[in-house]
């Protein structure tokens, strides 16, 4: 089975990204066709970017780069779980791209998005033209929360609609199917 990492943008304490990010992940294994694993980058704690080199050479001289470039190596698509800041994607999330070159390439990666009105839609409009710079196939399928304050229960987790159901799914099955469609570019 391929395998899809989730990964949890967000880094800030009573992030929206962690309940946001743990319903995609009950969503994908219910889907039942992924090796699900969920990547959180405040557990992860890598430091801003620390390498020597461009990341397309792998010459890695850090522990941590060494491990984070074995983790995104092992995947074969992503699902970013990410917020809106001023308009944009999150820099945690920039900086945990940015540590790493052909470990993204030929993967396709889905966007789950949250924010106010805007549903995150701008932050995800600014990382594609990122994505597609590595050579990653951006799915339009997604999943746009907008006021996702609204979504979250008593218990702090996600309670969602039938939209938002429908369109994770929507993205589970696109994420399968280009994730098959680039495995021979991603073994050349
Ligand atoms: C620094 C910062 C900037 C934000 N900018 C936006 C924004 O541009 N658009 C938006 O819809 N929400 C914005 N918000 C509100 C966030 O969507 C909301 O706080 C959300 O919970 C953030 O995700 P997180 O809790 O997972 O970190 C911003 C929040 C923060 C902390």
């Amino acid at each position: 089975m391929p395998r899809l990492q989730i990964i949890i943008a967000s880094t800030r304490p009573g992030r929206v990204g962690l309940p946001v990010g743990r319903w995609f992940e009950g969503r994908a294994r219910a889907h039942g066709g992924f090796d699900v694993e969920v990547v959180d980058l405040a557990e992860l704690g890598l430091p801003f970017v620390d390498e020597p080199n461009h990341p397309r050479l792998r010459q890695y001289t850090q522990e941590h780069t060494k491990q984070w470039s074995a983790k995104v190596d092992a995947a074969d698509a992503f699902a970013f779980v990410m917020p809106e800041y001023n308009y944009g994607f999150n820099a945690p999330l920039k900086n945990a791209i940015d540590f790493l070159h052909q470990e993204w390439q030929y993967k396709p990666v889905g966007f789950v998005s949250y924010g106010g009105i805007s549903a995150g839609t701008r932050a995800v409009q600014m990382i594609k033209q990122v994505v597609t710079t590595l050579n990653m196939f951006a799915l339009n399928e997604a999943v746009s929360i907008p006021f996702v304050a609204q979504f979250i229960d008593d218990e702090g987790e996600i309670d969602a609609n039938e939209t938002m159901e429908k369109a994770a799914d929507a993205l589970l099955a696109g994420l399968l199917r280009m994730s098959g469609a680039l495995a021979g570019l991603r073994s050349e």
